[in-house]
């Protein structure tokens, strides 16, 4: 199975750090915040790698980064020249993934403590052409994706609601996604949100709609490193989790 970080995010919240160097290599602990989600896969057992970067700092990603030998994986680089959403830039792993073939797609801003290894084998069972995601219990699920369960079935995700006003759910959607090559027909489905993205949210309620997104739920801290606050509570939690 391959895996897919996406880091092409310019971070404009964390202005002016991110002015000077791309957020997914700002330090988290003791690393560039990017090694985790590395670590994370790597752990799961998947190693062949797919990182969409944006223009800024690509160099540096190289430069750190390297074949990805030190990190125990294979690193391809694929660069997203503008912003125009989550579901644009997984797009670019269209021709990395294999016809038929199942993987993994990591925001590279989520950090979080769980090791994926029981989720992924949960995904393996599924039948072709469904998806998974992992949810997460948080204070404030309005700043997020919110599912809404089957009522009928309740492993299934009736649908999401993107950063909705009253969520119906305590949960978050995380960025850990988890598709087999078919996702990239829905992505070419989709049209473009109020905001002019490909919204990754239309790309799951797609599998919602047809009955076919299953969930786990995290057990252990996760965050979402977009803001100073949310940077620096992940350096506290992630501390020693990479030597
Ligand atoms: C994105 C997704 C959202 C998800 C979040 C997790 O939001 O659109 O559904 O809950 O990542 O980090 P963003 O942080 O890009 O606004």
């Amino acid at each position: 199975m391959k895996g897919v970080i996406l880091a092409g995010g310019t971070g404009t919240r964390l202005y002016p750090l991110t002015r000077l160097i791309n957020k997914h290599l700002l330090p988290v602990g003791s690393h560039p915040m990017v090694c985790y989600g590395i670590e994370r896969l790597r752990q799961a057992g998947i190693t062949d790698i797919l990182i969409v970067i944006g223009k800024q700092s690509a160099g540096l990603y190289a430069d750190f980064l390297g074949s990805g030998d030190n990190f125990g994986v294979n690193l391809t680089y694929r660069i997203q020249d503008s912003a125009g959403g989550i579901a644009e830039a997984l797009e670019l792993a269209f021709g990395f993934i294999p016809s038929g073939e199942r993987f993994v797609v990591l925001l590279g801003d989520n950090l979080f403590l769980d090791d994926l290894t029981p989720f992924v084998e949960k995904f393996k069972q599924q039948p072709s052409g469904s998806a998974r995601v992992l949810l997460k219990p948080v204070d404030d699920p309005r700043r997020y994706g919110v599912p809404v369960f089957d009522t009928d079935n309740p492993d299934l995700i009736a649908y999401i609601e993107e950063k909705p006003k009253k969520p119906k759910s305590q949960f978050s959607v995380t960025g850990i996604y988890m598709y087999d090559d078919a996702v990239f027909e829905i992505i070419r489905g989709i049209s473009r949100s109020d905001r002019g993205e490909l919204e990754i949210t239309d790309v799951n309620n797609c599998y919602a709609k047809a009955g076919k997104l299953e969930y786990d739920v995290l057990q252990l801290w996760w965050g979402d490193a977009g803001t100073l606050e949310s940077l620096r509570e992940a350096g506290v939690y992630m501390k020693g989790v990479l030597p």
